[in-house]
């Protein structure tokens, strides 16, 4: 075992869920409190709530096999069996882009009310995104007031931010490039740094203002990458360059790196709009105001209409146009829709008269909530059968893999290759019109 500490996790969501079964995985004792009884129970029979790739094993061996983890409804019961609690609660976007703390301020309340008549020595730790500055003053204020015990005296607090990647959680969680933990004290960062004790990767020890910062500048620096990238394929497009060449040549360069360097219709998720947005609300409300923050967005919003546009240069009027969107989810191994540039696609393709047949091999369920407005397929097939045009919004791999002969079932020939995904040259020698972004 990694250490002599037992674990409470706050919220079952994605990051908590995640974080949790891993922790247990390392032989440590956790209890997952979440608010909602029917993920309580299922997490107890070692069933995630969520699709995440390899959770279902994972979480049956630590809950069943191994009895390392349990989730409950009861706080004080959580309390009770932790020394170390980390708080994974969302913090989504107000109207302006600023971060709503209303769940965290809530959560950190009640846990201090319950600690108030403990003895025991417990250190929080913020893993939910937080503005830069939170976990310093609103979260060691909150605790105070409410539990009447001092912060680096009767109780510990630090923040500790998280960077999976979903469809890849596990694995980014169990061998990171880094493990951040920001402390208030020398004791705090201690006894993080101790469940972290297997890990063979740098741990980052630094205030908890710079842990949180870190965090932004992270997901920050990645979008920026990306719509980088979007904005050299559009000129590239320009210049008969074709955007994989450059961005490989790039990529070698150790300075740059080639990972999100891939041009397509931009980024979506529950993360870097949120980030980005919450970063550059706050840069305004210091007078600091990052323009290119601003302009990482701006070039995300239009990045997805590129393929509209590339669709009217060969089919000036869409309407009554029949066509099939390849690709929901914001990213392939998800169901997760949340941000899709895929609902951008949609959204505009319906404005425009079209209708859309929409297919996504994971995300169905989800996407006939999110997208009302379309025709959702059972297959690609289907979606790609009596359509004028094609968009391809997600490179899931079920897409990489369909031949010409699969494409033939459509009433036209226009491909629109939103993610760089397919055999442009097959297709092409078939008769296809394929135009990809970041292509000539
Ligand atoms: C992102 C970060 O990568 C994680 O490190 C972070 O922990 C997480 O947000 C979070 O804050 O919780 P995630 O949103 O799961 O993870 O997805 P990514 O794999 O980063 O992709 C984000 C979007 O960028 C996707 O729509 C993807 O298609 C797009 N992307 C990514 C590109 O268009 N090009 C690329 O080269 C890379």
């Amino acid at each position: 075992m990694s250490t002599r500490y037992k674990i409470g996790v706050i919220g079952t969501g994605y990051v908590g869920l995640v974080s949790g079964a891993c922790f247990a995985d390392l032989g440590i004792k956790t209890t997952c409190l979440d608010v909602v009884e029917d993920k309580v129970n299922k997490i107890n029979k070692g069933i995630p709530p969520i699709y995440e790739k390899g959770l279902d094993d994972l979480l049956n061996s630590v809950v069943v096999d191994r009895n390392l983890l349990q989730a409950t409804l009861d706080r004080k019961k959580t309390l009770d069996e932790s020394d170390i609690i980390f708080i994974c609660l969302p913090t989504p976007s107000d109207k302006d882009g600023s971060i709503n703390l209303k769940y965290v301020k809530e959560e950190i309340k009640e846990l201090a009310k319950l600690y108030k008549n403990m003895d025991s020595y417990k250190t929080f730790v913020i893993k939910s995104t937080v503005i830069p500055g939170t976990t310093e003053t609103t979260v060691k204020d909150l605790i105070e007031e409410y539990s009447g015990k001092k912060a680096g005296i009767d109780f510990g607090l630090a923040m500790n931010p998280e960077f999976l990647m979903e469809g890849l959680a596990i694995e980014n969680f169990t061998k990171p490039d880094r493990v951040v933990i920001g402390a208030y004290d020398e004791k705090s960062y201690n006894m993080v740094a101790e469940l972290y004790s297997s890990f063979s990767c740098p741990i980052l020890k630094t205030s908890l203002t710079e842990a949180e910062m870190i965090k932004y500048a992270s997901n920050s620096f990645l979008a920026l990458k990306v719509s980088y990238i979007n904005e050299i394929a559009n000129i590239c497009e320009r210049v008969n360059a074709d955007v994989g060449v450059v961005a490989k040549g790039m990529g070698l360069d150790s300075r740059i790196s080639s990972k999100f360097l891939r041009a397509g219709i931009g980024f979506g998720g529950s993360c870097f709009g949120k980030d980005v947005s919450a970063l550059l609300s706050l840069s305004r409300d210091i007078k600091r105001e990052s323009k290119l923050l601003a302009a990482l967005l701006d070039v995300n919003e239009t990045q997805p209409l590129r393929v509209i546009e590339m669709l009217s240069e060969v089919l000036p009027d869409l309407n009554n146009k029949k066509i099939a969107l390849l690709g929901l989810a914001f990213k392939p191994g998800t169901d997760d829709m949340r941000d899709s540039r895929a609902i951008v696609i949609a959204n505009k393709l319906t404005e425009l008269g079209a209708i859309v047949k929409g297919y996504d091999p994971v995300a169905k369920e989800t996407a006939e909530r999110v997208l009302p407005n379309i025709n959702h397929e059972k297959s690609a097939i289907d979606a790609l059968t009596d359509a004028d045009a094609c968009i391809l919004a997600t490179e899931w791999d079920e897409f990489r893999k369909l031949s010409a002969d699969d494409f033939s079932v459509m009433a036209g020939k226009v491909i629109i290759d939103g993610r760089r995904a397919l055999d442009w040259k097959k297709l092409r020698e078939n008769g296809f019109t394929v135009k990809v972004i970041g292509q000539p």
